[in-house]
């Protein structure tokens, strides 16, 4: 597939997507979020890929939604299309870990789409922020809500009504991002963690991720029950079988992916 806005390739069992359009920042106007959507949905149907490391360049993971696309519209235009579109959370619906590896700047719409990932991996010279607020308007793609319940309420709140952008560090103690690497090595780290994830069993990946995202949409009691449930039916799988077999054994698991 060729795209214009996203460049795409595969290493060992990991996709790799990264955002491309150098002279706007990498701003995600709306061509740049059906490429993705595309791209996410082949790596979704290619059973060869076991997770996806989405990334930018070195200078902007992403400065967020295209404001000169934006700036323009008027009420009716974003309320009638529904802006955010479906597209922007397709990142949310993969199945597939997605690894976010963020250089540079992730802003607005770009921290709201790290934020839609996994998880963040920090290149050392990563910054966040959600400045709507300084062009007149407010996070709209969950920015709000996911910085919020990421590194709570005072933050969020200072980062939102000022605009004020976190570091890397600051990001790392504040719980936004796993861990911070060298620019220079981001991608490769950020692939091979990918890669770690896509040696294990596919469905139990599946499931571990759908069981950590539950964590943010039930009550702890509810959430206690959800993980017990899906980890009960990790026992009907084969590769549970071949991971606590492998471990008596003293021996790598191989597992099938069922
Ligand atoms: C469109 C953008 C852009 C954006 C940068 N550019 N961000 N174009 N949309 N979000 C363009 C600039 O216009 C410029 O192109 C080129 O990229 C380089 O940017 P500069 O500003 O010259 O670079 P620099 O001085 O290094 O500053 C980098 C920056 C700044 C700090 C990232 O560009 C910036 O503040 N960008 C906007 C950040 C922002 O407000 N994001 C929130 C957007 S609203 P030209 O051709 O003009 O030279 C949002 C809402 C999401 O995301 C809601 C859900 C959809």
């Amino acid at each position: 597939m060729a795209f214009e806005n996203i460049t795409v390739e595969t290493r060992g069992n990991v996709g790799l997507i990264a955002l491309n359009r150098p002279k706007a920042m990498n701003a995600l106007c709306a061509a740049l979020i059906t490429e993705l959507g595309q791209a996410l949905d082949a790596f979704e149907a290619d059973d060869s890929i076991g997770a996806v490391v989405l990334t930018g360049s070195d200078k902007a993971f992403a400065a967020g939604a295209d404001i000169k696309e934006m700036a323009s519209k008027g009420y009716m235009d974003v309320y009638l299309a529904n802006f955010i579109t479906d597209g922007w959370e397709r990142v949310t619906k993969c199945r597939k870990p997605i690894v976010a590896a963020v250089a540079g700047f992730a802003l607005g719409g770009g921290c709201e789409m790290a934020m839609m990932c996994d998880f963040i991996i920090a290149g050392d010279n990563a910054r966040f922020g959600q400045p709507e607020i300084t062009i007149g308007t407010i996070p709209g793609a969950g920015g709000t809500q996911r910085l919020t319940r990421a590194v709570g309420k005072s933050k969020a709140m200072e980062m939102c009504l000022t605009g004020r952008l976190m570091d890397a560090a600051e990001a790392e103690r504040a719980g936004l991002v796993s861990r911070i690497v060298p620019v220079a090595e981001l991608v490769d780290e950020a692939v091979k963690t990918a890669g770690k994830i896509a040696s294990l069993s596919r469905p139990i990946v599946m499931l571990c991720k759908e069981s950590v995202n539950a964590a943010f949409e039930t009550m702890l009691a509810q959430g206690v029950t959800f993980e017990r449930r899906l980890f009960h039916s990790t026992f009907s799988t084969l590769d549970q079988k071949e991971g606590m077999a492998a471990f008596v054994e003293k021996r790598p698991a191989a597992f099938k992916n069922c």
